[in-house]
């Protein structure tokens, strides 16, 4: 009993060591001395979309934000257009705590809950201001926090708002003209069954590869927000927009839990607070850069652009109930009142 006494303490002792040595590992906060120096704990946030966007602004912006703020204890390291990890692989990365914070579009997590497609129910927001209230409501938070059982926190809505289809086949004026076509999806199946209630085709493709699948004809078409189309520079390989205001692209930004129970109580504050100042960032930018993208498409003159009448809204409206009747209780009808009273 005594010599197993004996070899416990001195086991305790050289795992002492160790610990010491490693400069007091596991503890939380990450912010380990080591030979005096102070090592940041380091951030990254990888996304799929070019540098002038509202998403990697306000990714920027929460960079500048972060590391002042904490006095160096932060290092944010952003990395835009899929430099890092595509559509694909973003999640798994994140999971993984590969990187430790994304902004995917919701539609992109709908293998995760499928509440997340209520953003692309069709026509469902009138505006800017309802989609807001709806993320910052009971029912917006409430879906932040639903991917916490698979690792995943959601920190903020980053909107970037309305999307509109382009093609390079003809003029898409009513629901009939849709007939025959094939369009690029981001995922999920509200928006298969969109294209389906138009009688048109559609295949997923992740942001990465669009502009090429555009160019190849894997598809003829696509749906996307003024910014996106403008700094991808669809308007090379697509003839016509319709300026439909359809549904959303509104980004979830996403963190690792692994990741963020290694931060301290104060750190965790400080991160949300950056947060919460890069979000207003974002969405006066998004306002903004969607209005300047649709001018510079105006400009460069390549695309035939036209605007739905309010009866032509009206049609599109009629033509994809399906989808609501195919969705409200996948997703969740209470999700869809809540947005649609918000
Ligand atoms: C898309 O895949 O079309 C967009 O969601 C990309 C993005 O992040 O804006």
């Amino acid at each position: 009993m005594k010599r197993a006494g004996q070899v416990l303490l001195a086991f305790l002792m050289a795992l002492g060591l160790v610990m010491l040595a490693a400069g007091c590992g596991g503890q939380k906060g990450g912010t380990a001395q080591q030979g005096g120096e102070k090592k940041p704990i380091v951030v990254k946030f990888s996304h799929v979309v070019s540098e002038n966007t509202p998403k990697h602004q306000a990714a920027l912006k929460f960079k500048e934000l972060l590391e002042s703020k904490s006095n160096g204890q932060f290092k944010v390291e952003v990395y835009p257009s899929s430099q890092l990890y595509g559509d694909k692989e973003e999640l798994e990365a994140l999971r993984a705590n590969n990187v430790q914070l994304i902004a995917p579009s919701a539609t992109k997590l709908v293998g995760l809950n499928p509440a997340f497609q209520l953003v692309d129910m069709p026509f469902l927001f009138k505006d800017d201001q309802q989609a807001y209230r709806f993320y910052d409501g009971e029912y917006g938070q409430k879906l932040l926090k639903s991917l916490e059982p698979q690792g995943m926190l959601g920190l903020a809505w980053w909107p970037n708002g309305s999307k509109h289809f382009t093609n390079s086949k003809r003029p898409l004026r009513r629901p009939e003209d849709f007939q025959g076509l094939k369009f690029r999806t981001q995922s999920g199946g509200v928006l298969d069954d969109q294209f389906k209630a138009l009688g048109a085709g559609s295949q997923t493709i992740a942001f990465g590869e669009v502009y090429v699948a555009l160019q190849n004809k894997t598809v003829d078409g696509q749906e996307n927000t003024f910014n996106n189309i403008d700094t991808q520079k669809y308007d090379e390989v697509q003839k016509y927009m319709t300026v439909s205001g359809h549904g959303r692209i509104d980004y979830v930004v996403l963190t690792n839990t692994t990741f963020w129970n290694s931060l301290t109580e104060d750190q965790k504050k400080l991160f949300l607070e950056c947060m919460k100042e890069a979000t207003k960032y974002e969405r006066q930018l998004t306002d903004e850069l969607n209005a300047k993208s649709f001018e510079n498409l105006k400009k460069r003159g390549k695309m035939e652009i036209y605007t739905l009448t309010e009866e032509d809204r009206q049609a599109f409206i009629k033509a994809m109930q399906p989808v609501y009747d195919k969705y409200a209780d996948k997703i969740g009808r209470e999700y869809i009142e809540a947005a649609r009273k918000a």
